[in-house]
């Protein structure tokens, strides 16, 4: 293998200063970099049709990256001569300003970013712009890209969860008192503290954040570059010194696995799926609390819309929009999953398909927490609605048969007894805590006058006092530990 790429003619998009013959049409026939051994032109629909510009481009910093990386390495390994090396990490640098003034016109005929990079540099350094693929593929190289723009998509998404979590434990501090009911099978079943219910979202947020971290280590566990086209290569190129320059832990132990694998792809869409879904579930309860049924909570002016036919209309679009985004996400995730199923090793065009789901969940992901953190401050919580709400449906049915069973009749003996006395009630329009002493007497003669206590909306939240329950003292201590884990997570960033 010749070491000196100055003397391969260069072809198709690549001016070419060898004179070697390469007729004017082929030129134009959209080889870009590879056209050596083509006789005819690229179809122009199949250009289009193989072109990966429109979305690979939003990784053109991260491909100077590793293209910065891989010079340097070439010069320090003497492949490239140590002044070779700093022109091209030069020119690489100014191509980094270039792409930040979004100056650059992205050609299709080049087809991706990596060759519209190269030819961009090669116009402005000359041959010596053909040397930065020495040693490396475009294969090892868009599988480190790719790597590096969900790594700082995750470390957004990660801070943006920070964020949205803290706004989460804020509320709930503040509506520390407010009741509301508790469902199951979105039927009323017990009241608990309107923070213990948002603090449960606390709870989803953070494990999403630790699936970020955990597939942030993995994918920062193994650098690709340097595997070549599938094999590795002959030049005695330091994987070691390029993994370090771009973060990483280790060069991948396998080149045919670091060409090929997108699991770190699959786990940053399978952590955007699961958070989508968190939000979705809030966006709908935040739907539901805003209904004129409800009335639980009203959202901002600010984050909702009106109807253009209905003048009193205020609509919670900006929830409506979370919930119907998550089915984007998923979908990006089912996507994958079926480009890689049925891929032989190694590198497969199929898997240039990867990259416009990915950045697109990212995208959805982080206006998605954006919105939420913004919103959720400005909602106003109607306290009176909910606790009459939580007052209602025999919501304190479960503490009348505790009671009894406190008294030491079995729990099950008091089960069917209270479901008696919701029958009484039932029968004459009453809550429980109406019906007299007597009433309960004939059911039970364990029932004595304290009951009436026992049954008040404040005691049925408050005897909830098991960890991680809802009574105050509880629901006090998760925001503290909430805290906590955000300060000592804001820390460990730093
Ligand atoms: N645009 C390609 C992708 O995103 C880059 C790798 C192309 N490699 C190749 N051998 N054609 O997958």
């Amino acid at each position: 293998m010749s070491r000196d790429s100055a003397d391969v003619p260069s072809s198709g998009g690549v001016p070419s200063s060898s004179g070697v013959p390469s007729s004017a049409e082929k030129r134009d026939g959209g080889q870009g970099m590879w056209g050596g051994r083509f006789s005819e032109a690229t179809d122009a629909l199949v250009q289009a049709f193989n072109a990966s510009i429109d979305v690979d481009k939003a990784m053109a910093l991260e491909d100077l990256e590793g293209s910065v990386a891989h010079a340097t390495m070439l010069g320090e390994q003497g492949i490239l001569t140590p002044e070779e090396a700093s022109e091209l990490v030069a020119g690489l640098h100014d191509l980094r300003r270039l792409v930040e003034t979004g100056a650059i016109d992205w050609s299709v005929a080049l087809e991706d970013v990596h060759m519209n990079l190269e030819k961009r540099l090669t116009d402005r350094l000359g041959p010596l712009g053909g040397k930065l693929h020495t040693a490396r593929s475009r294969n090892d190289q868009v599988a480190t890209d790719f790597r590096l723009a969900l790594r700082s998509r995750t470390r957004r998404i990660l801070s943006l969860l920070h964020e949205t979590r803290t706004v989460l434990v804020d509320l709930a501090e503040r509506h520390l008192d407010v009741i509301a009911p508790g469902y199951t099978h979105l039927q009323v079943a017990q009241p608990v503290r309107f923070s213990h219910h948002l603090l449960a979202y606390f709870e989803m947020l953070t494990r999403d954040a630790g699936r970020f971290r955990d597939a942030l280590a993995r994918l920062d566990a193994a650098c690709p570059l340097g595997a070549g086209a599938l094999a590795g290569t002959g030049f005695p190129i330091d994987r070691h010194r390029t993994a370090a320059l771009l973060g990483f832990a280790e060069p991948a132990a396998n080149s045919l696995d670091a060409v090929s694998d997108r699991d770190f792809a699959l786990e940053f869409l399978a952590a955007a799926s699961i958070a989508m879904m968190h939000l979705s579930r809030l966006s709908e309860e935040l739907i539901v609390w805003s209904s004129q049924e409800f009335g639980f909570v009203t959202l901002p002016d600010s984050h909702t819309t009106g109807s253009s036919i209905m003048p009193q209309k205020k609509n919670p679009d900006v929830s409506e929009l979370v919930r119907g985004k998550t089915g984007r996400v998923f979908g990006a995730l089912m996507g994958l999953l079926t480009v890689m199923k049925g891929l032989p090793l190694a590198y497969n065009k199929d898997m240039q398909e990867d990259k416009h789901g990915a950045f697109d969940s990212a995208d959805t992901l982080a206006v998605s927490l954006r919105l939420t953190a913004d919103m959720l401050p400005r909602m106003e919580v109607h306290a009176e609605r909910t606790r009459a709400a939580a007052g209602r449906a025999f919501s304190n049915a479960t503490d009348l048969a505790d009671y009894l069973a406190r008294k030491g009749l079995p729990f099950r003996e008091a089960h069917e007894a209270v479901g008696r006395l919701v029958a009484v009630a039932l029968e004459r329009g009453v809550d429980l805590q109406q019906l007299d002493l007597a009433t309960l007497r004939a059911v039970s003669p364990r029932f004595e006058h304290d009951v009436y206590q026992a049954l008040e909306v404040e005691s049925v939240v408050d005897a909830r006092d098991s960890y991680g329950g809802t009574a105050r003292k509880r629901v006090s201590e998760q925001v503290a530990r909430a805290r906590e884990r955000l300060s000592a997570e804001a820390e460990e960033r730093q």
